[in-house]
């Protein structure tokens, strides 16, 4: 018989069907015994009466997160055993009908589960959950939160795809970009002593592909960053990334208000928008009324459903850096990113490298909640722009050009004007699933440490593996 989805059985009332699914609970009641099965599409009562034998002899044996295939007829439950929400009186799910077993057949058996996988998870330790997170993603609210971060990503992807946009994959073994946190490195074995590193963004490669003419990139990319996690921070986590050719700051942000408004309208109707079109704040009201680059601009920090968006504009190009203890002086660097253009009326300044405290940037972040959620900018398509950037640093020709030579040899070969932006995807699947930690949206979480407990990495590797990649261990320091 073929399978039915837990979900449809409410239109098979009074047919015999069969499920395939888990063991949520069993309760025993002696004559009776009450299996309520799951599946990928919801939660049935099963019933097995004594009068079928075989059937109720398996009932008594299965306990919860048991693997079953079980047959059975989709009866209509009497008014006064239909069950309903006690707060709202809502009929619950499949609360009005009930399988009656005729058939079960275990396909799998399992070991007590470590965890409860039915609660809502927060009264387990997190280190718990994590370590044994196959069993934790069987709990309802993050199946939720997966299963919604995917209607997201999809929304995304159709829209783009809608208004133009292919998305392209770059490489993950790359070469470092800076983007202001420490690289993942990957040494190589067909040359040792080098490495390639983790991307911290897409950044260099979304930048080469205008220049190679694709106009309208996006991608949901992974970025890996080497940094103390955070309840809003992964050392991996996802950009929804994007660039596009001939553009002004404005068109790139609308672009993203209307994706944002949309997936907010389509996916979640409950919530409301506080504020469209987003309000814009430059960085320097910001400080000074919200004392935060990223402020939280809601009027009801107690509405879960209140979604306050707005833009911070305006940000310094140029910060300074610490004091060399040595020389006692201080250079500058990059507040956002280096590949940025500034505003164009500050364009002088960086050519001249004048009062390079008051440059400002074109990047745009966009904030949520008092989140920063995403942030781009219009970019320096012109390379001896893009040079004086790096020469603020105090970057010397020889580094600009090893680190920096490629892009500014393709921005010399007829880089269109262009800008972009990246949305920390996480952080806004996170905000809109009103969860608290970044962890409840991702299927396989790291902890703060930035380990995975269930595969026990980072892990040692193999004498010979170091070998191969000319790797020799320092002594650990006693
Ligand atoms: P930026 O570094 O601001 O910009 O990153 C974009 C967005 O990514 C999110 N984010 C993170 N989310 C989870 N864990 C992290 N460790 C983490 N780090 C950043 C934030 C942030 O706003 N290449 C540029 C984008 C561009 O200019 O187009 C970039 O990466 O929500």
């Amino acid at each position: 018989m073929n399978r039915t989805y837990i979900k449809d059985l409410k239109n098979n009332v009074g047919k015999t069907v069969s499920i395939s699914a888990w063991v949520d609970v069993r309760r025993d009641h002696g004559k009776l015994i009450f299996i309520d099965l799951r599946d990928m599409s919801g939660r049935v009562q099963t019933v097995a009466l004594p009068s079928n034998k075989e059937a109720h002899e398996i009932a008594s044996k299965v306990r919860s997160e048991w693997v079953v295939r079980a047959e059975g007829i989709v009866n209509k439950r009497p008014e006064k055993m239909i069950s309903k929400n006690k707060e709202t009186g809502e009929i619950e799910e499949n609360g009005d009908i009930e399988l009656e077993l005729k058939k079960l057949e275990v396909l799998n058996e399992a070991q007590t589960p470590p965890i409860d996988v039915r609660s809502d998870g927060t009264e387990i330790g997190e280190e718990a959950r994590l370590k044994h997170r196959y069993l934790d993603l069987r709990r309802p609210r993050v199946q939720k939160n997966i299963r919604t971060r995917h209607k997201i990503i999809k929304y995304v992807r159709d829209f783009l795809d809608n208004e133009g946009f292919t998305e392209i994959e770059t490489p993950i073994l790359t070469k470092s970009t800076p983007e202001g946190a420490r690289d993942y490195v990957v040494p190589s074995r067909l040359e040792n002593g080098r490495f390639y590193a983790l991307p911290q963004s897409p950044q260099q490669y979304k930048q080469l592909l205008m220049v190679a003419g694709f106009e309208k990139y996006f991608q949901i990319a992974r970025c890996f960053r080497d940094e103390d996690t955070r309840s809003d921070r992964q050392p991996e986590f996802t950009q929804m990334d994007l660039e596009m050719s001939f553009v002004e700051r404005e068109e790139v942000m609308a672009l993203n208000e209307k994706l944002l408004v949309e997936i907010v309208t389509k996916l979640y109707p409950n919530k409301k928008i506080q504020t469209v079109p987003f309000p814009r704040i430059s960085y320097k009201e910001a400080m000074e009324k919200y004392k935060s680059d990223r402020p939280d601009i809601r009027t009801d920090k107690n509405d879960p459903n209140l979604l306050a968006f707005c833009w911070v504009i305006d940000f310094p190009f140029f910060e300074k850096t610490d004091e060399d203890p040595l020389t006692g002086r201080s250079g500058w660097t990059f507040t956002h990113n280096p590949f940025s253009a500034p505003k164009p009326e500050h364009m002088p300044m960086l050519m001249n490298k004048e009062k390079i405290g008051d440059i400002l940037t074109t990047q745009y972040d966009v904030v949520l909640n008092g989140f920063e959620i995403g942030g781009g900018s219009i970019r320096n398509h012109a390379p001896e722009a893009l040079k004086k950037v790096f020469e603020i640093m105090g970057y010397p020709d020889e580094q600009i050009e090893s680190n920096f030579g490629h892009m500014l040899r393709a921005l010399a070969s007829g880089a269109p004007p262009h800008g972009g932006i990246a949305w920390g995807l996480d952080r806004f699947v996170t905000l809109l699933q009103n969860e608290s930690s970044i962890r409840e949206v991702i299927a396989f979480a790291k902890t703060g440490e930035g380990k995975d407990l269930m595969m026990e990495a980072p892990s040692e590797i193999s004498e010979k593996q170091m070998r191969e990649l000319g790797i020799e261990l320092r002594k650990k320091k006693k």
